[in-house]
């Protein structure tokens, strides 16, 4: 096990507190290119994520949030080292995530000096992608994205009480108004998916998390075939057992437990968990901007576990 990182705090960042700011409720972030960002997305990073140099054999995936990245980020470590963990270091230890200070920054001269293919992680709007993205660079892109209402019952549980967001203390009702107002980090979910959806480019494919977990199977070979990675059925098998949500959680390689406040990342895991937390009303406001903003997204989310 490798020590402890400590809690996010502004030292991380190349000038510590300078551009973050702070709304009445205690929630802490930082505005670029005039979205809400995470303080510890710094504009010098931002800017190194998106004037990266990716190769031909790198993966560059994305998703907003809580939308099942790590998951992915598991998926693919496995696929391109035939089935099992590298014995070496933990899951995120892998994953260059160039936009940000905490917890693993890596150097422009060490993401240069690593051997491809590599592995970006961003949770990125698409006009602020790494490396410009799909079209403006060789590397594969993969988006993910889940049904919003999963997202943003995740996403409160993730974001309240933790040193990266103020350590604010929100009641879920307001969570959910700055939810559906765009007013979390990262910005609006619906403009998020939506951008990411609209980049119609051969280099990009589109997953949802509730496709993972409905067909696992049909969804990794789906991932397989884009990047060009041979899948034999024992190799599907073993990606299947190393990726699963029991195995992740309770993995020292991947539980992610080496981070200060990271302990409860591995929640539930399912489809359906906004039952515990919408209110009627809250429900029909949610579902009133799906029919109105996601008429015209191919995404096939589900909302119900079967
Ligand atoms: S983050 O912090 O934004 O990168 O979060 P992200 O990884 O995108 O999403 C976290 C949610 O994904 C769930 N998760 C999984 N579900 C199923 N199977 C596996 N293996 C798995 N790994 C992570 C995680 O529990 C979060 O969802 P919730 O609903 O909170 O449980």
């Amino acid at each position: 096990m490798t020590s402890k990182i400590p809690a996010y705090d502004d030292s991380y960042n190349e000038n510590g507190s300078d551009g973050i700011e702070e709304a009445n409720d205690g929630y802490r972030f930082r505005m670029l290119n005039g979205l809400m960002m995470p303080p510890y997305v710094t504009p010098v990073r931002f800017e190194q994520a998106r004037s990266a140099q990716t190769r031909e054999a790198d993966i560059s995936f994305c998703s907003f949030p809580k939308s099942g990245s790590t998951w992915l980020s598991q998926i693919l470590l496995l696929l391109v080292h035939g089935g099992t963990n590298p014995d070496e270091g933990t899951l995120r230890q892998h994953m260059i995530w160039m936009e940000t200070s905490w917890p693993f920054p890596k150097s422009l001269d060490v993401v240069e000096s690593m051997e491809s293919p590599r592995l970006f992680k961003s949770h990125m709007p698409i006009e602020m992608a790494v490396g410009g993205g799909p079209g403006k660079q060789p590397a594969k892109y993969i988006y993910i994205a889940r049904n919003p209402k999963d997202v943003c019952v995740s996403y409160f549980h993730f974001e309240t009480e933790k040193a990266w967001a103020g350590n604010f203390k929100c009641s879920w009702d307001d969570w959910f108004e700055r939810f559906i107002s765009g007013q979390v980090q990262r910005g609006s979910w619906f403009d998020h998916v939506i951008g990411w959806q609209q980049t119609n480019h051969r280099n990009l494919l589109l997953l949802t998390y509730e496709g993972l977990l409905l067909d696992f199977d049909q969804e990794v070979i789906k991932i397989a075939k884009f990047l060009e990675i041979d899948l034999p059925e024992n190799m599907l098998r073993q990606i299947d057992r190393n990726s699963s949500f029991e195995t992740m959680k309770n993995s020292e390689f991947a539980n992610m437990h080496e981070v200060e406040q990271l302990n409860t990342f591995y929640r539930k895991g399912k489809i359906g968990s906004w039952k515990d937390h919408f209110s009627e009303s809250q429900n029909r406001r949610m579902d009133a901007l799906i029919e109105e903003r996601l008429a015209d997204v191919s995404f096939d989310f589900i909302y119900e576990a079967g």
